[in-house]
């Protein structure tokens, strides 16, 4: 979970009870990622998970496109507190770049999302006896990931928080499928492993996605108000008792579809025009870290599931001890 949650103390508190803690690096650069390593390093020893996004190409629109969303922007009701530029290039951090400290350091697992990378970077990873993982969220994309040779499918649901992973973001025709549908339809027409995510909350829902054919569970949402987790006291705040909100899909923070607690940024920028993905995430940078900074809610991207009233304020062992606890129950 990229964006200051996954900090090495809760990655590496996830692989200390067995289970693998990740990394979200999509926004690190490589010297960030290179700390990060070598922290959780010196807090584990076991297998760990580094995960990046595929960034597609993408230039700025026209000028009047530009205004448009910065106008719609300048019109929320704190913007005078912040000063908002249209973002310039680059737009993300080069791939190739950020993977260097991964070779060096060699997590044991390495996923990728919004898309497949490069074959050198498969390539190269299994050469280290790194193995990856690319979300998808039909079948078509599944197959395109077997094809590119990865060694497992994360088969991510229309429940699970953040960031949409379909290839294609102007893709409106999204599938939706939920996680217990999609993970059937890939069992059916894949051979590759499926890390199940999207709503999985508790040890009852673990063991109905294995049912389902998953071989295992990825979850989010259910870790974000761990103690050890970096979810800003807001988000935390409003996942734990902001529960008539529920979750909502918007492109306002960074212009593609991703899913949070629904909140006033949300419902303003809900017909406003947005620039496209990650220029739009760079325009909004400033209105989050100012929401942030005032423990707003309101203006911050509150990332989660739909489950998210499900999620649990405990350390991460006596999160992962309930979910085994709770596994086990539901094995009888
Ligand atoms: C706050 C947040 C940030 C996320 N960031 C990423 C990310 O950087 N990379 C990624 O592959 N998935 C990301 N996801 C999606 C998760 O990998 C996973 O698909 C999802 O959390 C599973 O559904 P759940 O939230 O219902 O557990 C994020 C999810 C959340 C809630």
């Amino acid at each position: 979970m990229a964006g200051g949650i996954t900090i090495p103390v809760l990655v590496a508190a996830v692989a200390n009870t067995g289970a693998i803690g990740s990394f979200g690096f999509a926004y690190s650069n490589a010297q960030k990622i290179n700390e990060d390593l070598i922290a959780a390093k010196t807090l584990t020893k076991n297998p760990i998970n580094a995960n990046f996004f595929i960034f597609s190409p993408v230039t700025l629109p026209n000028e009047h496109t530009q205004n448009e969303a910065l106008s719609a922007l300048n019109r929320l009701p704190n913007s005078e507190n912040i000063s908002l530029r249209i973002p310039q290039p680059p737009f993300h951090l080069d791939l190739e770049e950020q993977l260097q400290p991964i070779w060096e350091h060699q997590p044991a697992m390495l996923t990728f999302h919004l898309g497949i990378p490069p074959q050198v970077v498969i390539q190269r990873a299994h050469s280290l006896d790194i193995c990856v993982g690319i979300t998808a969220t039909n079948e078509k994309e599944a197959l395109a990931i077997q094809k590119a040779g990865a060694d497992f499918i994360v088969a991510q649901g229309i429940e699970a928080g953040g960031h949409r992973g379909h290839f294609d973001a102007d893709d409106d025709s999204d599938e939706q499928h939920s996680t217990t549908e999609l993970v059937t339809r890939l069992a059916a027409v894949s051979s590759l492993p499926i890390v199940a995510a999207g709503g999985i909350m508790d040890g009852e829902d673990i063991r109905n996605i294995l049912n389902h054919g998953a071989s295992a569970a990825q979850m989010g949402t259910a870790f974000l108000c761990c103690d050890e987790a970096g979810t800003s006291p807001t988000h935390k705040h409003f996942i734990m008792n902001e529960h008539d909100r529920e979750t909502v899909y918007t492109k306002g923070f960074s212009g593609r579809w991703a899913q949070g607690i629904n909140n006033q940024f949300i419902k303003l920028m809900e017909k406003e025009p947005v620039l496209p993905f990650p220029i739009q995430n760079m325009l909004t940078n400033p209105v989050r870290q100012f929401a942030i900074e005032t423990n707003d809610g309101e203006y911050q991207s509150l990332w989660a599931g739909k489950s998210y009233k499900k999620a649990r304020a405990t350390p991460v062992r006596q999160l992962i001890q309930q979910l085994v606890d709770e596994l086990k129950l539901a094995d009888l």
